[in-house]
């Protein structure tokens, strides 16, 4: 049995999760400090405002800040004029220590200029004394809800924030594994070229080695050269999955920009296709590149996009038919308006082309039935494939079109219905010895 899991859902039933795990904090009563240097108002305020919060009180400055600096505080109400430190001058204490404390001012005669200085300093109400019990619940009221309704949107937005910090976790995650999965795909695919080739080679050799009961010479011969070819492709297999498990590392090895050699390379990749199974009946042909370069990309990458594109195009009929590969140098950079997506074309990268010349051009050319304009546009997709399900796993072209990109190259595929198939790759080159 398998379980899929949507990512958007996962990702919201984790919000879902988080928000459950924090419950709102438990409501508090909120604390009103009085300061006061005269008992008789000091005790008025107690009795009025003792049932519903926590009260403090100061009889001068000092003990108010000493206050402040211990306790949550919500609203202070201050008398302005006190003997010792004024009331405007506990109100700029207090604020440094607890910016968020509401300030009440009282007043008996003071000046405007006195109250203007306090609400400067981000006093929220002033009331006169004496006071009428109405009057000074209604503030202190009314600066409690201030307070509530502040540290509520602090801390939702604290809230939100977790959320949106655990979301983007969620994602990052979600991306590595899924990037992950598609590099572990991409190995699979990619060794089980060569894979097929060992395990035909590996046959053959029982088959020569079980019919006889002493080695002749030429059977010795027979063996080293096919254990030869083994022994290549199993150096393809560690190379491919040390070069996809560096990316999975982010072992980018672009710092010390590779260059192969195109002659050799496609004298390799004729080999490899020689004795590849695909090849069956088909016609094959791999012409040399009159002037030889260098392109700045990974061998095998490379390797891996040539032979991807020759495996398909031998794949794409089931009578024989022909496919051929060839490489040329360009010394101009290309005419980027002359590339147009259609139905008959498919263009891969062509923004992302290091534009520069020299360019390597390589073409992997059959004339099979051709891709159909309603199929053309899917091709690249991963797993997209028209092959039966034992057949083909559709993350060829997928892989082509990553290996493609990080080599600064361009991809463009052009198709005609009945006539055959042309994948044109362009690399940036480098004249060899450069
Ligand atoms: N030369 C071609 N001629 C016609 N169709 C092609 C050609 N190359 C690719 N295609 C089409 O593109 C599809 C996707 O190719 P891709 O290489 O991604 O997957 P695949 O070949 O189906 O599977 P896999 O590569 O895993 O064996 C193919 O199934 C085929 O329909
Ligand atoms: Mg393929």
């Amino acid at each position: 049995m398998s379980i899929t899991v949507d990512p958007l859902t996962a990702a919201s039933d984790a919000v879902a999760e988080l928000l459950e795990a924090t419950p709102a904090p438990p409501r508090r009563r909120g604390t009103l400090l009085v300061v006061d240097d005269e008992e008789g108002p000091r005790q008025s305020l107690r009795v009025i405002f003792k049932d519903d919060y926590d009260l403090l009180m100061a009889e001068d400055g000092p003990t108010a800040i000493d206050l402040v600096q211990k306790n949550e505080i919500d609203v202070a109400v201050l008398d302005i004029r006190m003997a010792g430190m004024s009331g405007i001058e506990v109100l700029e204490r207090i604020k440094y220590v607890n910016p968020n404390i509401e300030a009440i001012m009282m007043t008996a005669f003071e000046t405007t200029d006195t109250i203007r200085q306090a609400l400067r300093l981000r006093a929220c109400d002033y009331i006169n004394k004496p006071f009428d019990i109405a009057t000074i619940r209604a503030a202190v009221g009314q600066a409690m809800q201030r307070r509530t309704l502040e540290s509520e949107i602090h801390s939702s937005a604290e809230k939100v924030q977790e959320l949106l910090t655990e979301l983007q976790n969620q994602r990052i995650e979600e991306q590595i594994a899924k990037t992950r999965g598609d590099i572990y795909a991409s190995i699979i695919h990619d060794i089980n070229g060569p894979l097929t080739v060992i395990s035909g080679f590996v046959q053959v050799l029982n088959q020569r080695l079980g019919r006889s009961t002493r080695l002749e010479l030429e059977d010795l011969e027979f063996i080293k050269d096919r254990l030869r070819i083994i022994a290549r492709q199993v150096g393809n297999c560690i190379e491919i999955s040390r070069r996809y498990l560096g990316f999975l590392r982010r072992q980018s090895d672009e710092a010390t920009a590779p260059r192969v050699g195109v002659n050799q390379l496609l004298h390799d990749l004729e080999q490899l296709v020689r004795v590849h199974p695909s090849l069956v009946e088909n016609e094959f042909a791999v012409t040399p590149m009159a002037e030889d370069a260098a392109v700045k990309i990974n061998g095998t990458d490379l390797i891996q996009i040539l032979l991807n594109l020759t495996v398909n195009a031998f794949q794409c009929a089931p009578l024989p038919h022909w496919v051929k590969i060839s490489g040329q140098v360009l010394h101009a950079p290309l005419d980027l308006t002359k590339f147009k997506d259609g139905p008959h074309d498919r263009l891969l990268n062509i923004e992302g082309l290091n534009n520069t010349a020299p360019l390597v051009k390589f073409c992997v050319q059959d004339n099979g039935p051709g891709i159909p304009p309603e199929v053309l546009p899917k091709i690249f997709q991963p797993y997209f494939t028209t092959k039966g399900p034992r057949q083909g796993t559709g993350l060829g072209l997928n892989i082509v079109q990553r290996l493609v990109k990080e080599g600064n190259g361009a991809l463009h595929v052009q198709t005609q219905i009945g006539s055959g198939t042309t994948f044109t790759i362009y690399l940036p080159g480098a004249h060899i010895g450069k």
